[in-house]
């Protein structure tokens, strides 16, 4: 059996002049990992946003596991997000910073922030403040900031910039692996790459119009 996780009816999005997104329904399914493609401003980030609850669509809803975004609930529970680049404080380490994020909700221990850790290869970094780390660093700990929780939806944007190689790799193995059974994650891409064999499903975002590629 299927399960929608997130809904958008009729969402659409315009600055100014400028038409984003054109009346659109879309659902995404738990257990899959889904790919948002197109070029540098296609509006990849702003359908995700909306998706958060970051940014309000002009028309139409978005529902994340059977709740209204926006009424209830402004930002939706059990997310974890990467979208922009996160703001770490500089003179914090690996672990302050994510310490200091697991402070908020309370739910993680000191254990669970050292596994997530290793899981994204940051478990050697020990002292080091993140002011110093080079950007392929900061991706990592951004997403192990987004995962650490363990959330069931996860929004990734252009999730492995700055990442080598052999980073692309490990994270396309994380995500393949938290991508279990009652998951759902979205991965915005301008590159193919990241998400030709990753994604189950991709959509391509193109002058405003999304389009549905079985892959
Ligand atoms: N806050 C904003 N105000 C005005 N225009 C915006 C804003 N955010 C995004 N845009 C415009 O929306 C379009 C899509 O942007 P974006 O979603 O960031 O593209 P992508 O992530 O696909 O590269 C771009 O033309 C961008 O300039
Ligand atoms: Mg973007």
């Amino acid at each position: 059996m299927t399960e929608i996780l997130i809904e958008l009816k009729n969402v659409s999005k315009r600055f100014k002049t400028e038409l984003v997104l054109q009346p659109t329904n879309l659902s995404f399914e738990k257990g899959k990992i889904y790919g948002l493609a197109g070029r540098n401003g296609s509006g990849k980030t702003v359908l995700l946003k909306m998706i958060s609850g970051f940014l309000k669509p002009d028309t139409g809803t978005v529902t994340i596991n059977g709740v209204l975004l926006g009424e209830k609930n402004e930002f939706p529970d059990n997310m974890g997000i990467l979208i922009d680049r996160p703001g770490f404080l500089p003179y914090q380490s690996a672990f302050q910073t994510l310490k200091t994020l697991s402070q908020i909700r309370k739910t993680i221990s000191d254990s669970d922030i050292r596994d997530v850790l290793k899981k994204v290869g940051l478990e050697n970094t020990g002292k080091k403040h993140v002011g110093k780390f080079s950007m392929g660093m900061k991706q990592r700990l951004g997403i192990a900031q987004a995962i650490m929780e363990s959330p069931t939806i996860l929004l990734l944007d252009e999730p492995m910039n700055g990442l080598d190689n052999q980073g692309v790799k490990e994270m396309r193995n994380l995500l393949r692996n938290y991508c279990s059974g009652d998951r759902l994650i979205i991965l915005a891409s301008h590159m193919q790459d990241d998400i030709n064999g990753l994604c189950d499903i991709v959509y391509h975002i193109d002058a405003g119009k999304i389009y549905d590629q079985k892959n």
